[in-house]
């Protein structure tokens, strides 16, 4: 019988999935391990900036740090997912607010006010879904290219905002800023 056949399988699975998103510490059980070792220190994990060597991110890949607790996805976008990203009719959307620390609060969700920089090349989000606090999937998973919860089945699209399942808000944007070519400043 193949998993997605196997109702136990199923259910096993969704219980998993429900209770690491019931907290953002058990969420982040699984994926810590990895991400901690991409963090410099713990020194630094505890202070309220970070900043992030992204010279070695190459386009279509995503680099993952810890920042005040949370994972932060550092996207660095190619093309074809910039131009997916603004061709998006904003009245489609799930949630039209940018969602984004660096922008105003009622800034719309178009593309070029959740991207970083004037190219649209880097799109910076926390990595948790907006629905129960799981860590969605990247590298163009889920249905519209960008990332994939599949705790309950949250679609992202390449800008970080909901497209389909229960998720009610687009992945949010920490305050971010690039201080040099390759440096970026969190917090
Ligand atoms: S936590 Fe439920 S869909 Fe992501």
């Amino acid at each position: 019988m193949s998993h997605a056949e196997d109702p136990e399988g199923t259910r096993r699975d969704f219980l998993y999935y429900a209770t690491a998103g019931a907290g953002a510490v058990t969420a982040g059980a699984a994926a810590w391990p990895l991400i901690n070792q991409m963090n410099p220190s713990a020194d630094v994990q505890a202070a309220s900036t970070l900043r992030v060597d992204v010279s070695v991110v190459e386009p279509g890949t995503q680099l993952t740090v810890l920042f005040l607790g949370k994972p932060i996805f550092i996207r660095r976008r190619t093309e074809e997912e910039i131009l997916a990203a603004q061709d998006v009719d904003l009245s489609t959307l799930i949630d039209d607010n940018a969602r984004n620390a660096n922008v105003s609060d009622t800034a719309d969700a178009a593309d070029v006010n959740r991207a970083l920089g004037e190219t649209g090349e880097w799109l910076v989000m926390q990595g948790v879904c907006t629905h129960l606090g799981c860590v969605p999937l990247g590298d163009g998973a889920g249905e519209f290219g960008g990332w994939f919860c599949p705790c309950h089945g949250s679609h992202y699209d390449t800008s970080g905002r909901i497209r389909k399942g229960p998720a009610p808000e687009n992945l949010p944007v920490p305050a971010v800023e690039f201080v040099d070519e390759t440096t970026l400043l969190l917090g």
